[in-house]
């Protein structure tokens, strides 16, 4: 493989477009943008930091759909961020216009590409590209799960005073604040987490984990970048590298936990040909009862999203 395209060349994509740089593992990212010469701005700036860092990924910047041309990879950032006070759900009639265009985009210039989508709400603009693209659903999916767990394990990093390189743990669902973090299936280096720190404290660091999103967006008056940007980035390179890695991402569900027809965080492996395979867990029943609040949270925003006929 030997281009990736980042659509949207803002606080995301630009940071997305740079850390994929830094592990110098494609020939090309192409960084687009509707705004003018914003993204040519942002390519030419990273890649001036390659003389810096040493890496030979050459990032390009454009509004032209034509420089996009047979991507193997698109990342889709492109959308408003929310401001403090709106939930993710908030942008849905802004972003699945914009989501759809640029898959519709995207397509007519690469005839076979990954999609990973990033833009909120996420779960939903993850369906939208999925329909607008006519692309296998092992190709299209979304970036949510691995930033979420990042907060967890950063959370739980800070609370036993480990690093979090040792802390491994799943989550499932939408990404919005029903998300639901499983400390069963949490551990740091093969501990089981609940040997390690009491049952509140790790229900206060679920629920901060959930809220996650939320508290940089009161603390910054926008949504976060650098984490969402290296998720995205790291869902890429194991793609690239065709690694067969196990994260949770936004899939589409026909049957899997009870589901059907939906985008939802699972655990999938990600390969040179996107997801390989959907795995299932064995959630006790309060763990199912959670995933499927989520998913009903989740169907709502769909409704809006069908009703919207874009
Ligand atoms: P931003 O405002 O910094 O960047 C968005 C960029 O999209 C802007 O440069 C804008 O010009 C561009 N854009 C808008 N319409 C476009 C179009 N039709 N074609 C091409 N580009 C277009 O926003 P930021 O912070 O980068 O967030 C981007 C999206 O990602 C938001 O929807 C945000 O909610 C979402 N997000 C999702 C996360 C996740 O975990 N899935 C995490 C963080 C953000
Ligand atoms: C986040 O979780 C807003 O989805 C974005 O930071």
């Amino acid at each position: 493989m030997s281009k990736v395209t980042i659509v949207g060349a803002g606080n995301v994509g630009a940071t997305a477009a740079n850390v994929l740089a830094h592990k110098d593992l494609v020939k090309e990212v192409v960084i687009l943008d509707i705004k003018g010469d914003f993204a040519q701005g942002k390519a030419l700036d990273s890649y001036q930091q390659a003389s810096v860092d040493g890496f030979s990924t050459r990032l390009t910047g454009t509004s032209d759909y034509a420089d996009t041309a047979n991507s193997d990879i698109v990342v889709i950032t492109a959308g408003i961020p929310r401001k403090p006070g709106m939930s993710r759900d908030d942008l849905i009639s802004t972003n699945a216009k914009i989501v759809t265009m640029v898959t519709r985009s995207i397509m007519e210039h690469s005839k076979n590409p990954i999609i990973i989508v990033v833009s909120n709400p996420l779960d939903v603009m993850t369906y939208a590209a999925y329909k607008a693209s006519g692309l296998p659903k092992s190709r299209v999916f979304g970036m949510a799960g691995i930033l979420d767990t990042a907060r967890y394990r950063a959370f739980l990093s800070m609370a036993l005073d480990v690093s979090s390189k040792d802390i491994q743990a799943m989550l499932l669902g939408g990404h919005g604040d029903t998300m639901v973090p499983l400390p069963r299936y949490t551990t740091v280096s093969g501990i089981p987490v609940t040997e390690l720190i009491g049952e509140e404290e790790l229900e206060a660091i679920v629920q901060r984990t959930k809220k996650g999103g939320g508290e940089l967006v009161k603390l910054m008056g926008t949504s976060a970048w650098y984490a969402p940007g290296a998720a995205a980035a790291q869902m890429v390179a194991a793609i690239l590298r065709d690694e067969q890695r196990i994260f949770p991402c936004c899939a589409f569900l026909e049957g899997e936990y009870g589901q059907d027809g939906i985008f939802l965080g699972v655990p999938v492996k990600l390969g040179k040909d996107g997801i390989s395979e959907l795995l299932e867990l064995k959630l006790n029943e309060a763990e199912m009862k959670l995933m499927h609040d989520s998913a009903d949270a989740v169907r709502d925003v769909l409704e809006v999203y069908k009703g919207m006929n874009v």
